[in-house]
């Protein structure tokens, strides 16, 4: 790894650590996928049990730290100065339906905001971390966001809409707005985290998506704006602080992109 700081230390190897057994359990899930049960019951739990190993290892290093988490809720709630936010699978349909694109994200706040992150995909073995000041890397490579001037040839990635969404329409309109003024289709590959680490890599030039949790951007800001990209937040909910709209992409196309998509109707 190329940075080293207690909480980059603590956060690579708890993934390293896990991902073992997700790794495993993905190879399982070729079974279950033909048995008359179906392996929904299998993932969810390997989801928490994920969560649970994952909380594990960072409570032995910082006991009183509050942990932010996707399947048990917050830990420690008091302490709202240091806090890890978890995402154990972040892509878990893609996990369940034996597609190897879903990842561990692990960020660590601090007073609010989010200093360090990673986001490990374990079946290609990519590590994507950075820490705010320090850089972002994938493994021991530098990263940068892709230098794409114009939204038009830019390839974009999204998600959902869920079929519970109440904003299904507006998604869609957006889904429309977007591909509209792209050459490249719309992406949409399933997993927030790695969408964000894949424009900071510059394999994606941006992303937008609503209706996300903390857990799925968390560490995926810092790495993105270590790697010269622009985060912006829309439409956020006060009552609703862990709801998160979403819109990232390298520096050039920001501006563009962000009007399409607050762009009231569709011209
Ligand atoms: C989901 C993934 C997916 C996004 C969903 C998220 P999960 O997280 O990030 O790409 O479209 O909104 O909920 O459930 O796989 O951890
Ligand atoms: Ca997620
Ligand atoms: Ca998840």
């Amino acid at each position: 790894m190329r940075l080293n700081s207690p909480q980059i230390n603590v956060m690579t190897k708890t993934c390293f650590k896990v991902s073992r057994s997700l790794i495993r359990d993905f190879g399982e899930l070729e079974n279950l996928q033909v048995s008359a049960k179906g392996p929904g019951d299998f993932v969810s739990s390997a989801d928490k049990r994920t969560e649970k190993m994952i909380i594990q290892e960072l409570l032995k290093v910082n006991p009183g730290y509050g942990i932010v988490t996707e399947e048990s809720g917050i830990h420690n709630k008091l302490n709202e100065e240091n806090r890890w936010i978890v995402d154990p699978i972040d892509g878990t349909m893609n996990f369940l339906n034996g597609v190897p694109h879903f990842a561990v994200s692990l960020g660590y706040e601090e007073k609010g905001e989010i200093k360090c992150g990673v986001i490990f995909d374990p079946i290609k073995n990519e590590m994507f971390y950075a820490e705010k000041g320090n850089g972002a890397y994938l493994n021991n490579t530098r990263i940068r966001v892709s230098n794409k001037k114009k939204l038009k040839d830019a390839m974009i990635v999204t998600g959902g809409p869920k079929s519970s969404s109440k904003g299904k329409e507006k998604i869609l309109n957006e889904f429309f707005k977007v591909s509209q003024n792209v050459n490249i289709p719309v992406r949409k590959f399933g997993s927030a985290s790695l969408d964000l680490a894949y424009v900071a890599s510059g394999r994606f030039d941006g992303c937008w998506q609503r209706e996300l949790n903390y857990w799925d951007v968390a560490a995926g800001i810092v790495i993105l704006r270590e790697a010269g990209g622009f985060v912006k937040f829309f439409d956020e909910d006060e009552k609703a602080p862990l709801k998160k709209n979403i819109l990232a992409s390298n520096a050039n196309i920001h501006e563009e992109l962000k009007d399409l998509i607050l762009k009231k109707n569709i011209e």
